[in-house]
Order: structure tokens, then C-alpha cells, then sequence
């Protein structure tokens, strides 16, 4: 089984040190599409590796990923109460005809959520996060849909993904309660975050760090396009013979060994692939280990 990780921020939240991400469960953008069935499959497996914790966004699949999700939960009685079930809002695509903007008002906030209980067939979500900074969002307006969301019982929690530390505190100041997750892109394939300050901004203000693509949306496990990824890939692979594990379970356990304790999303919809990635929670690296990764994926030496 999964270990848990410490709770996120100062919630009372436990998840698992690996979470499971839904973006993919309807199918990848301009990929295949994935038959519900198979997206509840992918569901169904990660819960039985012992994933607790599920991220959304109302977007995702145009909603058909909750409502996949949703199916799911449907067919597994008694398992929703063991989950902790994130979504996120704020981001208008481009569809239809559609302008694409952000939106964090509050109707937009308070409608979304709505919205994606319905489709996940839950009563409440434990975390909402919103998707992207909106830079038309109004901190109060946002932290007032926050507080109706809390005491109507639909949110418990709330986060912040893609967002830069002057924008978590600003949003932070006008808020009652803490923000307790930033969820960010980071992986030996995206590393901006790690000298940004963003992590180190979540270590000050005790908040948690989702990765979202831990894999860099699969190409850390795919065939290296160039000579850098060649050295990285080899790196990893190196490391991989040694623990015994795949490539992209060391991907992951790097970023599990991070002080932020942040939770790795692991996207694949492929079972094998899900159990694969989990392997990661059994992984310690050295330090030895992890530098020589951080440099493969810098390909530069260290100042
Ligand atoms: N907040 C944000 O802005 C944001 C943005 C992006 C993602 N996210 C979150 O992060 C989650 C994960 O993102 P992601 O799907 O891009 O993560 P990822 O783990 O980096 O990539 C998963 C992709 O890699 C492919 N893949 C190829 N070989 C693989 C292997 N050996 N093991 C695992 N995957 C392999 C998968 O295809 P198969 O399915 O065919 O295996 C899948 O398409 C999302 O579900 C979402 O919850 C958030």
C-alpha cells in the first residue's frame, strides 16, 4: 500500500505521497480518444494501488472526466468517504467560438463548483483550487465565493495552482483561512519552480506543492529527441537498473525526496503504467543520486 504523506498545509487532509490526476480520463488532447470504460478502469486501478487523493479540473474532457470519475465512484460503494477529491476552476478555453480568458468571479467559482459536483456525484469536494492566476480576480470577491463555498459544506479546502508567490500572497491577505496547495508544473523536464521561489515559498507559508505532469506529459518516459534528453534518459535509467524500478518511477521519486513534501499527479490512464509510477513511494534516492539527476536535467554543472 501507498504511504501517506504529512497533511496538506495546515489542513487536516492526509493524502497519499502519490495522487492520481483525471485530466486524461476521457482522453489526451489531439490524442485518442479513451473510452469511458476504459477511463473508469484507469480510476478503479489507481484506487486499488491505494491512491486516495484525485485531481480535477471542470474542464477537463469538457466535464466528461467527472462524470467518468463519478461513474466510477458509483460502482465502488463506500469508497468516496476514503478520498480526498479535488477540482479546480478559472479556466475558459477557447471552445466554440468561446474568447479564452480566466475567470475567478464569484458566480464563475460558485457555478463551477456546482457544476462539478454534480458530475462527480458527491455532495462536497475537500479541496478547490483555482486553475491559473486570473488577472482581472479581485482577492476579496474571491476569498467571499470561497467562504459561501465552506458554509454551504460544497468546499472544505481551497488552493492555488500555476500561481507565483506574490500572487498566493495577494490572494492570501484578503482570506480568513489558509491556502493550502499550489499546484505547479514541475519535473527533471520542467524545473523553473525549483529557482523560481515558488517551492520555497510554499515551505515558508506551510503550503503543499501538487506536480502536475511529474512525467512532463510523458516525455520523460518516451524516446529521447535530442542529445540532452539522451543523457538525461540515460541517467535515469542508470538509477532505475539500481532500485529496480521503471524510468519513470525515479522521475517521480525525485520529486517525492523534495523538503516541500509536494504530491507527485501521476496522469497515465494505462494500469500497468499507474502501478508502475506508484513503485516511486519505495524509492529513496541518495543525495548522490539526486544531484547527478538534477544536473542530467539541467545538462550544466553546478555553480
Ligand atoms: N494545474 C495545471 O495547470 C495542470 C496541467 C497539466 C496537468 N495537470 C494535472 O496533472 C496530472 C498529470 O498530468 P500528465 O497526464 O501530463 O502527467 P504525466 O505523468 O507527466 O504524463 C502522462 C502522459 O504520459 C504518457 N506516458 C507515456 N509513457 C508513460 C509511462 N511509462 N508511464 C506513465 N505515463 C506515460 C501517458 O500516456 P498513457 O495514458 O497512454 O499511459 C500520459 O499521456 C493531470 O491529470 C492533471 O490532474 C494540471
Amino acid at each position: 500500500m501507498l504511504t501517506l504523506n504529512p497533511p496538506l498545509g495546515t489542513s487536516d487532509l492526509i493524502p497519499t505521497r502519490i495522487a492520481y490526476g483525471c485530466w486524461r480520463l476521457a482522453g489526451s488532447e489531439g490524442g485518442p480518444r479513451v473510452e469511458a470504460e476504459d477511463g473508469k478502469r484507469a480510476v478503479r486501478a489507481a484506487i486499488e494501488a491505494g491512491v486516495n487523493f484525485f485531481d480535477h479540473a471542470d474542464i477537463y474532457g469538457r466535464g466528461q472526466c467527472e462524470r467518468i470519475f463519478g461513474e466510477a465512484l458509483k460502482d465502488m460503494p463506500g469508497v468516496r468517504a476514503k478520498l480526498i477529491l479535488a477540482t479546480k476552476c478559472g479556466i475558459c478555453p477557447p471552445w466554440d467560438g468561446r474568447q479564452h480568458s480566466y475567470n475567478s468571479s464569484h458566480a464563475y467559482i460558485t457555478t463551477s463548483v456546482e457544476d462539478s459536483l454534480r458530475r462527480l456525484g458527491v455532495e462536497q469536494v475537500e479541496l478547490l483550487m483555482l486553475h491559473r492566476p486570473d488577472y482581472l480576480g479581485d482577492p476579496a470577491e474571491i476569498a467571499g465565493a470561497f467562504d459561501q463555498l465552506r458554509e454551504q459544506g460544497k468546499v472544505r479546502w481551497f488552493g492555488v495552482s500555476n500561481f507565483k508567490p506574490s500572487q498566493v500572497q495577494a490572494l492570501q491577505s484578503a482570506m480568513d483561512v489558509p491556502l493550502i496547495v499550489n499546484q505547479v508544473e514541475i519535473s527533471l523536464g520542467a524545473l523553473a519552480c525549483l529557482d523560481d521561489g515558488t517551492l520555497d515559498h510554499c515551505l515558508s507559508a506551510r503550503m503543499t506543492p501538487l506536480a502536475w505532469s511529474p512525467l512532463a506529459k510523458g516525455r520523460l518516459a518516451g524516446t529521447p529527441e535530442n542529445e540532452h534528453e539522451a543523457q538525461l534518459f540515460a541517467a535515469l535509467d542508470a538509477t532505475a537498473v539500481r532500485h529496480g524500478v521503471t524510468r519513470a518511477a525515479i522521475a517521480i521519486a525525485w520529486l517525492l525526496q523534495h523538503p516541500t513534501r509536494m504530491v507527485p499527479i501521476v496522469g497515465t490512464v494505462n494500469p500497468a503504467r499507474i502501478k508502475e509510477a506508484l513503485a516511486a513511494d519505495s524509492v529513496a534516492l541518495s543525495r548522490d543520486e539526486w544531484y547527478a539527476l538534477l544536473i542530467a536535467a539541467r545538462g550544466a554543472k553546478l555553480p
